[in-house]
């Protein structure tokens, strides 16, 4: 049990109370972090002559031979100490001595922790957004492929009208992509520095915050010192942005399971990413699919959790705030296997084109089309929609598809049929009319699929 700050204390600490106060099983993720705060405060200390230039190097020396034996191997981060700050200063005390003692200065663990976990998110907010990005390239090279892969659209579950599968997957496109912009904006808003903001109201020594927030790479301070040691509203946007990306792939997941059961049979996920039954030998399971939609509802958890701690809390710094460590950290290692692994099966996954475009050529998922025909030929459409659920009903009962109906019968609904029913309502022809912007025609899917290119290459994490 070593602690910072036992002078004013009488009796050791009970070891109950130390064990649940203490941090270092989890917090010791930001030694990185805490170290290069600490560099960044020491050298401003010296250029504000707080401290002088040769304690300045001794300390600078000393911390970074921390993080190297970190890193080596050497040094092992050890729960004998509170949290990560307190492991380093000790640390670095018994390194270099008393001129250790000296990095504290104008500083407390309030605006150290605030910092160090800001550094945190931030760095991993960037691997996210690389990692979803990935999906993006991914999502587009198939879309690319699959312009005429023709597959019935579903509303309520039911064959709605058929799509392509690169309209489909377009939609999953602009999930991620909407998940990337939220990233960025998230970055812009969090990217103010906390550090020398105290313990909750600044301190008395010449600080340069500007100076330390350029050291850090952020776009300036933050402006309240209060706020700044008790803000973790970065982290419940960014557990939201990631309980959004969590969304979108479960959805996809439930969507990938559907598409791989027996039923359905629309894809073959790739050996290397199912796994096999101890007693079914036939089995091959979606696993990676149905982890990751069980996995959302963790990553859900983590932002309840962060609204809930947050609720009640009084200004400044409340220990409650500490929780925020293991959940964010759960979150983030969550969503980014996730990501590797749903990308890693999504690209390895075979689509069975044909049972698809078989899909969507039952079910009347051209029925609006025969009614858009008819619309064509002069008929008010409540009317043709009349007509057509009459088809649809003689269809039904006899057992065939609209365009099985031979000319006669077609035009014992209406006179205005004639022969060209048949390739207006051909599925490739319901697809390639419908030319809205965002529709699955193809002409205007490469158009869309243009415009994805240029915004792929226009990429936000190069400006910064
Ligand atoms: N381990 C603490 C945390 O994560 C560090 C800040 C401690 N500050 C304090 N006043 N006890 O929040």
């Amino acid at each position: 049990m070593a602690q910072l700050w036992g002078g004013r204390f009488t009796t050791e600490t009970d070891k109950k109370v130390y064990d649940f106060n203490a941090s270092i099983s989890f917090d010791k993720k930001l030694y990185q972090q805490d170290i290069e705060g600490s560099i960044a405060h020491v050298a401003m200390l010296g250029k504000q002559n707080i401290l002088k230039k040769e304690e300045v190097r001794q300390i600078i020396r000393g911390l970074a031979g921390i993080r190297e034996d970190i890193e080596n191997g050497v040094l092992e981060i050890t729960e004998e100490y509170e949290d990560i700050h307190s492991f380093v200063e000790a640390n670095l005390i018994e390194r270099i001595g008393s001129v250790g003692k000296k990095l504290h200065t104008g500083r407390s663990r309030n605006d150290q922790v605030a910092l160090d976990m800001r550094l945190y998110v931030r760095l991993e907010l960037l691997y996210i957004d690389v990692y979803v990005k990935k999906m993006l390239e991914t999502l587009l090279a198939q879309m690319e492929e699959n312009l005429d892969t023709i597959m019935p659209g579903f509303t309520h579950m039911q064959k709605a009208q058929p799509v392509t599968l690169a309209n489909h997957l377009g939609a999953y496109y602009e999930m991620f992509r909407r998940d990337r912009l939220r990233l960025k904006d998230i970055y812009d808003r969090m990217n103010y520095c906390p550090l020398g903001t105290g313990a909750l109201a600044g301190t008395t020594y010449p600080l340069d915050r500007i100076y330390t927030s350029e050291l850090l790479g952020f776009y300036g301070p933050t402006l309240n010192s209060m706020d700044s040691v008790s803000d973790r509203d970065y982290i419940i946007e960014f557990l939201s942005a990631l309980s959004l990306i969590m969304m979108h792939l479960s959805r996809f997941s439930e969507e990938i399971i559907t598409w791989n059961s027996n039923e359905y049979n629309f894809v073959e996920i790739d050996d290397a990413f199912s796994t096999g039954s101890s007693i079914m030998p036939q089995k091959k399971n979606p696993d990676i699919a149905e982890l990751v939609r069980g996995k959302t509802g963790r990553v859900y958890g983590s932002l309840v959790s962060m609204l809930t701690t947050m609720k009640g809390l009084p200004l400044a710094y409340n220990k409650d705030m500490q929780e925020d460590k293991e959940v964010t950290f759960d979150a983030i290692e969550t969503v980014k296997c996730c990501l590797i692994l749903f990308e890693g099966m999504l690209s390895t996954m075979k689509y069975n084109k044909d049972v698809m475009k078989q899909s969507a050529s039952g079910g009347f998922t051209n029925a609006t089309d025969v009614a858009d025909y008819l619309v064509g030929k002069g008929i008010p459409f409540r009317d043709a929609h009349t007509i057509v659920g009459k088809i649809v009903l003689l269809c039904i009962e006899r057992k065939k598809s609209i365009e099985d109906l031979t000319l006669e019968q077609f035009q014992a609904f209406s006179s205005a049929f004639e022969k060209d029913i048949y390739d207006a309502i051909s599925m490739e022809s319901c697809v390639n009319r419908r030319q809205t912007l965002g529709a699955p025609g193809r002409k205007v899917m490469e158009i869309v699929i243009n415009a994805y290119k240029e915004d792929l290459k226009q990429d936000w994490q190069d400006e910064e």
